[in-house]
C-alpha cells in the first residue's frame, strides 16, 4: 500500500495489491480523477488519461483553454453553476438563500501514515499505523471563504478507499450549506449495469439492476433513517460481470439517517456517482471557522467479479469497522422471547423459557419489549425505562441475576429513542418530541420520536440506561427503533437551523451510542429497527450485529440475506430459528432447514421452546451443538454465494454452476457458502424452495477452497434429520474425500433421488461440511 506525489505534473497515485486511484489537478486547479482500476505502476504518471476537446455547447471560463469544459471534466468534488450540469457534490448560499458558486482550488495535501480520527460520526478506522495511508487535499475559494478538505484512505489488503470531506468557513460572513455529499466520482463511460438494495419492512435489502441511461438514478432516504426502502450502498458492474469475474464497483455509505446515492450520465456517456447526506430538507450553517464533516464513504473497486467484491466490503467492516471488544470475537447463541410470548409473560414463564434454553445449551436470553412501565400492547410506556412489578417483582436487577443463576448470559430490549404519548416521560417532558411547533402530529406504532439532537435527550437517556446496565448483569442491548420520523422539526432549533434537524439526529443517536459502548466494552449491541429498517455500516461502528428482518420465514430469509450479503458480512447478520407456521407469512418449513438458513449469521432461536415436542427439543440441541463447533466458519468465513434467487444479471450469470435449463430455475435453488480463512474448514447450504417430481440432477460448483488440499464431506440433510428415510442421494453421491480442485471444477452432486427425492417435499436443504484432512 502506498500513496505517491508526482510533484512535476501534480498526480496522486494511491495503490495497494487490489487497485490504483489516480488524482491530478485539473487545468481551473480543482482535484480530478484520472483513474480507478486495477493496480499501475505507481512510479509511471498518467497525463494522457486526461482528455479535453472542444465540443458544441461547450462552456470555458475565461483565461483557461476553450477545450476545458467543466461539464465533461472528471471532478472530484464538483459544485454547480459554473458549466458542470451534472449532480454536484457542494452547494452553497449565503443564510438569506442567495446561491454562491464555489471553486475549490487545490492548495497543499498532506500524507499520512494510517488514518486521522473523526469524533461524532462512525468512520472506518485504522489500529495501526501500518494498516493504511490517508492523503488530505486541501482545496479553497479565497473569495468565498470556503475550504474543502479532502480525506482518502487506503488500507491493506482491501481494494478499498475510504473517502470523506470537511467544509471550514474561512470567511468573515455565515454561509449556508445546501448539500454536502462525502463524495464524487467520474467515471470514463456509462457501460454499467446499476445494483441497488431496495424492500420494505419484512422485505429488505432485495437486490434490483438494470442498465444506466442518460439521465439521473439514485436512491435514498427522507424517513431520518438509512430505511429498508433502500440500503446506502450501490454497485455498479460491466454487463458481463458475474460472482467470479468481471469489473465491479461498490457504494457504501457509512451513515444511518437521510442518504442519497446519484448515478448520472452525463451528455458525453461519463458517469458520475455522488453519495451523502440526502440533500431534501437539509441545509447546516456555518459561521466563520465553523467546520461540517461529512459521513465517510467506502468505495471499492475489483475486476474479480461480485462475489469479491463483497468480500472486501466483509473484511473491511469486520477490520475496519467493527470495533472494541466484539471485533472479530464469536457471538453468543441465544433464546429471545419476542415470537414466543410477545407482551404476554411473567417472571415464571421467562425463567422457565431460560430453563428450557439453558438445557439445550443455549447461552443468552434476551428479554424483548413489554418489560416497562404499564407496557401490556404497544399503546403506551415508552420513555418509561423501569420494570413492570406485576410482571417482573424483582425488577430487571432480579430478572438478570436469577437468569445468570441459571447459567446464561442476560440481554434486554430498549427502544430509547421512542415515547408514547401515554407515558410518563412524555407528560414531563411533551417539548423533548420531533415536531413539537407542529399542531397536528403523525403517530407510528402509537408513538413520538425524541428530539436526540438536543443534548438534555441524549443526556436523560445515557443516564437511564447507563444506570440498568450498572445495575444489573445485562451482557447484551437489543435497540430497537420502530417507526420513521414526520414533522422534522425541532423545538430547539431557530427557524433558519431546521434544517441541520435529520443530521443533529443522528449525530445525537450517535453520541448515545458512542458513550453507552466506550463505558460497556464487554455489552454487544444489536441494532434493530422493525427488522432491518436501519441496517447500515455507519452502526456497525459501535453495534457488531443488527436484526437482519423482523421476517423469521426460512425462505424468505434466504432472499433477503443474500440481498444482505453484497456488503455485509454473516457476522452483523441476527438470524434466528422461530416458530411454525412461521409469524410473518404462514409458511411451514422443517426445523433442520430453519436452523441451516439462521446458521449463516449471529445464530439464535425466537419461539416457545416449551411447546416443541421431545423429539423437537432434542434436535434444537443438536443444532447449538452443531452450531458451536461451526461457529467460526458461519460468521467470520470467506462468504460465497454459490447460486442465486434473483435475476441481476444476464440470464448466463445465474448459473454459477452451469447447471442452466428450465428445471433450475433461479429462484428455486439457493446455495451459498462459507470457507475459514486457513481455508481448512467450509460449510456449504444448498436450499430447495420447490420440490419436483422426478428430481433432476444438478451439480454445484464450490468456490473459495484449497485446490491442492483433500477435503472431507459430510451431509446434513434437513428432512432426513427430521426423519429417517433410507439411502439419501445427496450423502451417497458426495460423503467421502475429494480435492478442493474437484469440489471447484466439479462440485457437489444434487438431485437425482428418484421416488424419495419426491417424497422429500418442499423446503428441502442440505448443509455440508468440508474438513481438510
Ligand atoms: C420490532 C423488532 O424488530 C422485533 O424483533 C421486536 O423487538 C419488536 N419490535 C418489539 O416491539
Amino acid at each position: 500500500m502506498k500513496i505517491l506525489y508526482h510533484e512535476n505534473c501534480q498526480e496522486f497515485h494511491l495503490q495497494n495489491e487490489g487497485l490504483s486511484y489516480v488524482l491530478a489537478i485539473l487545468p481551473n486547479g480543482e482535484v480530478g480523477l484520472r483513474y480507478i482500476g486495477c493496480p499501475l505502476d505507481p512510479d509511471r504518471t498518467y497525463g494522457y488519461l486526461e482528455r479535453y476537446e472542444g465540443r458544441g455547447m461547450g462552456t470555458h471560463q475565461e483565461g483557461l483553454p476553450f477545450e476545458f469544459c467543466l461539464d465533461w471534466a472528471r471532478r472530484e468534488y464538483p459544485t454547480s453553476g459554473r458549466g458542470d450540469y451534472r449532480q454536484s457534490a457542494l452547494d452553497v448560499s449565503t443564510p438569506k438563500g442567495q446561491p454562491l458558486f464555489p471553486e475549490l482550488r487545490y492548495v497543499s495535501h498532506e500524507i499520512q501514515e494510517g488514518k486521522p480520527e473523526l469524533l461524532g460520526l462512525p468512520v472506518s478506522y485504522a489500529e495501526k499505523s501500518s494498516d493504511a495511508m490517508t492523503l488530505v487535499l486541501t482545496c479553497i475559494d479565497g473569495a468565498i471563504g470556503i475550504e474543502a478538505r479532502l480525506f482518502y484512505t487506503i488500507f491493506g489488503g482491501f481494494p478499498i478507499i475510504a473517502r470523506r470531506v470537511e467544509i471550514k468557513n474561512k470567511g468573515s460572513q455565515r454561509v449556508m450549506l445546501r448539500r454536502v455529499m462525502s463524495c464524487a466520482c467520474d467515471l470514463d463511460d456509462s457501460r454499467w449495469v446499476w445494483y441497488q438494495f431496495s424492500g420494505a419492512w419484512a422485505r429488505e435489502r432485495q437486490p434490483f439492476c438494470t442498465p444506466l441511461r442518460p439521465g439521473i438514478q439514485a436512491i435514498g432516504s427522507t424517513r431520518g433513517s438509512s430505511s429498508a426502502q433502500h440500503n446506502p450502498s450501490c454497485i455498479l458492474a460491466r454487463p458481463e460481470t458475474t460472482e467470479d469475474h468481471g469489473e465491479a464497483l461498490g457504494v457504501l455509505l457509512l451513515y444511518s439517517g437521510n442518504h442519497s446515492l446519484e448515478v448520472e450520465v452525463g451528455s458525453h456517456g461519463d458517469t458520475r456517482i455522488v453519495a451523502g447526506i440526502n440533500p431534501w430538507n437539509f441545509s447546516w450553517t456555518l459561521v466563520p471557522e465553523d467546520r461540517f464533516a461529512t459521513p465517510e464513504v467506502l468505495l471499492a473497486y475489483t475486476a474479480g467479479g461480485l462475489g469479491e467484491l463483497s468480500r472486501a466490503f466483509h473484511g473491511i467492516i469486520q477490520n475496519h469497522v467493527v470495533r472494541g471488544f466484539w471485533k472479530n470475537r464469536e457471538r453468543p447463541i441465544l433464546i429471545n422471547n419476542w415470537e414466543a410470548t410477545y407482551f404476554d409473560f411473567t417472571e415464571k414463564k421467562l425463567l422457565s423459557l431460560a430453563q428450557a434454553a439453558r438445557r439445550l445449551g443455549i447461552e443468552l436470553f434476551v428479554l424483548d419489549d413489554g418489560w416497562f412501565g404499564r407496557r401490556n400492547d404497544d399503546r403506551s410506556s415508552l420513555g418509561d425505562w423501569y420494570p413492570n412489578p406485576e410482571k417482573l417483582p424483582d425488577g430487571i436487577e432480579g430478572l438478570a441475576q436469577k437468569i445468570v443463576d441459571l447459567g446464561l448470559r442476560f440481554g434486554l430490549w430498549i427502544e430509547p429513542e421512542m415515547v408514547n404519548p401515554d407515558s410518563d416521560l412524555y407528560r414531563a417532558h411533551p417539548d423533548w418530541v420531533v415536531g413539537a411547533p407542529c399542531t397536528k402530529r403523525t403517530l407510528g406504532r402509537n408513538q413520538l420520536v425524541l428530539d436526540m439532537g438536543r443534548p438534555e435527550v441524549v443526556e436523560y437517556l445515557y443516564g437511564v440506561i447507563a444506570q440498568l446496565l450498572r445495575r444489573s448483569s445485562i451482557s447484551y442491548i437489543k435497540w430497537d427503533m420502530n417507526r420513521h420520523i414526520t414533522e422534522p422539526l425541532s423545538a430547539a432549533l431557530p427557524p433558519e437551523r431546521q434544517g441541520e434537524f435529520f443530521h443533529r439526529y443522528i449525530l445525537g443517536v450517535y453520541e448515545l451510542y458512542d458513550r453507552l459502548t466506550r463505558e460497556f466494552p464487554q455489552v454487544l449491541f444489536e441494532s434493530c429497527s422493525s427488522g432491518g429498517n436501519r441496517f447500515d455500516g455507519g452502526l456497525f461502528a459501535y453495534a457488531p450485529q443488527a436484526w437482519t428482518s423482523d421476517d423469521t420465514d426460512a425462505v424468505e430469509r434466504l432472499f433477503i440475506q443474500w440481498g444482505t450479503s453484497y456488503f455485509y458480512p454473516p457476522s452483523t447478520m441476527g438470524a434466528h430459528v422461530s416458530a411454525v407456521p412461521n409469524h410473518q407469512v404462514g409458511r411451514i418449513t422443517p426445523l433442520w432447514s430453519r436452523a441451516f438458513v439462521a446458521f449463516f449469521g449471529a445464530f439464535g432461536y425466537e419461539l416457545d421452546i416449551e411447546k416443541l415436542s421431545e423429539e423437537e427439543q432434542e434436535a434444537l440441541a443438536r443444532q447449538v451443538a452443531f452450531y458451536k463447533e461451526w461457529r467460526g466458519v458461519f460468521q467470520f468465513g470467506r462468504f460465497y454465494r454459490l447460486r442465486g434467487p434473483f435475476w441481476t444479471g444476464p440470464a448466463a450469470n445465474w448459473m454459477p454452476g452451469g447447471a442452466g435449463g428450465a428445471f433450475h430455475l433461479p429462484d428455486n435453488e439457493i446455495a451459498w457458502m462459507s470457507v475459514s480463512a486457513d481455508q481448512r474448514r467450509a460449510v456449504v447450504l444448498y436450499f430447495q424452495i420447490r420440490s419436483s417430481p422426478n428430481p433432476p440432477m444438478t451439480r454445484l460448483p464450490l468456490r473459495g477452497l484449497d485446490a491442492r488440499r483433500l477435503y472431507r464431506l459430510r451431509v446434513y440433510p434437513a428432512r432426513r434429520l427430521a426423519k429417517e428415510w433410507g439411502p439419501e442421494a445427496a450423502i451417497r453421491n458426495n460423503e467421502g474425500l475429494r480435492r478442493g480442485d474437484e469440489l471447484m471444477q466439479v462440485g457437489l452432486l444434487f438431485g437425482g433421488d428418484g421416488w424419495a427425492g419426491t417424497g422429500r417435499g418442499d423446503y428441502a436443504a442440505w448443509l455440508v461440511t468440508l474438513e481438510a484432512e
